[in-house]
């Protein structure tokens, strides 16, 4: 069991839907049925009610503010999480038989990049599958093509714990990014994004949207036989209120960014997760039984990969762990090992329990290896 703050909750490592801070839950839970006064849940407010206009304003500000979002650019709340925007951002940017360049990085980078496919030519501007997706190209190995709409790439590989060190140089081609498991970690400079994308069910909120911020000069380059629903232009239009919007999941979201402001804001995580990963990376560094699967270069802040070499006691290392309350350290059925997923609210008490069963895991079981 987590000990302190947390009381009797354990420690979740999952990838996602993962831990949300406590005293945000709290708080939810103190408004869940009279919200300030209301005489309702916010899960029974009219959306175009003057209460709920007034939360749903104060979180695009506080979002706007936490990630020093330019007013070039709107925020936007799409529902069907980040795979909708798979198909959103061809069929928002890509025109008539057009092309896009895609880094495939990772599944879900893999995924987008054939959903794409659908709807135009899609280059393959680099891939790291020859290494088992273990790394993250160079800038110089980067293949961009001339006649490209847009530049794809996935910021953190939440299934190999890679991430991107880096926004790559297009020559002014749009840049889209997948920021689903990094999102709000650290500082990030919006104006070098076409559009940025994250499923907000890690570092932001309980599941079931997309946070898009769109730069709006590329809102209207839909192609005809895109969803309405689906259009940067159509949402920016009707402040993603086209239709009933996922009402709760941005109140909480609100309530996260309240608690991400107490906490230093994304300069504030950037220190804390840089803390919560070397924590990690040291006892994997150190160790003579795990070993981390990331390059060293490209390591994920946000999801650290690691394993025995031996299923069999990966397997016992994740059952062992769970009784010790760190539970879902079990890597992605297509990776196998282990990962452990250290998002915004996952506190340094929880890498330490980790860090502490590791080594003595380690000194119990390195004799059968
Ligand atoms: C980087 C990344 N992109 C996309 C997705 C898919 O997100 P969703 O389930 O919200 O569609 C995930 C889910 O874990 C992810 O980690």
């Amino acid at each position: 069991m987590a000990s302190g703050d947390h009381k009797d909750r354990i420690y979740n490592f999952s990838a996602g839907p993962s831990m949300l801070p406590l005293s945000v839950l709290e708080t939810a839970a103190a408004e869940m049925t009279n919200y300030r006064g209301s005489g309702m849940s916010v899960m029974e407010m009219s959306h175009r009610s003057r209460t709920y206009l007034a939360i749903f304003d104060e979180v695009k500000s506080s979002l706007r503010s936490a990630l020093n979002v330019p007013d070039t650019h709107e925020i936007l709340f799409m529902q069907g999480g980040a795979t909708f925007q798979f198909s959103a951002a061809p069929l928002n940017l890509i025109g008539e038989s057009g092309e896009a360049d895609y880094a495939v990085t990772g599944s879900f980078a893999a995924v987008a990049a054939k959903e794409a496919r659908k709807y135009g030519r899609i280059n393959i501007a680099a891939s790291s599958e020859d290494r088992d997706f273990s790394y993250i190209p160079a800038q110089d190995a980067l293949k961009l093509s001339e006649n490209a709409r847009y530049f794809y790439y996935c910021a953190n590989n939440t299934i190999y714990g890679t991430e991107w060190k880096y926004v790559p140089e297009t020559a002014g081609v749009p840049i889209v990014c997948d920021m689903s498991s990094n999102i709000l970690s650290k500082p990030v400079d919006v104006s070098k994004y076409g559009v940025i994308f994250a499923g907000v069910q890690k570092n932001m909120a309980p599941a079931g949207m997309a946070v898009v911020i769109v730069d709006k000069s590329l809102a209207g380059r839909e192609l005809p036989y895109t969803p309405k629903i689906m259009g940067y232009k159509t949402a920016i239009e009707k402040d993603s209120m086209d239709n009933t919007p996922p009402c709760y999941t941005i109140y909480m979201l609100g309530l996260v960014l309240k608690w991400l402001e107490t906490q230093g804001g994304v300069a504030g995580m950037e220190r804390k997760k840089a803390a919560k990963a070397k924590l990690l990376y040291d006892a994997l560094d150190s160790s003579r039984l795990f070993t981390g699967r990331a390059e060293k270069q490209a390591r994920s802040d946000m999801n650290i990969t690691f394993g025995t070499n031996d299923p069999k006691l990966d397997e016992k290392f994740v059952r062992e762990a769970a009784g010790r309350g760190l539970a879902n350290l079990a890597g992605h059925r297509s990776a196998g090992g282990m990962r452990a997923s250290v998002y915004n609210a996952m506190p340094e008490e929880g890498v330490l329990a980790l860090t502490g069963f590791m080594r003595d895991f380690e000194a119990e079981n390195i004799k059968y290896k």
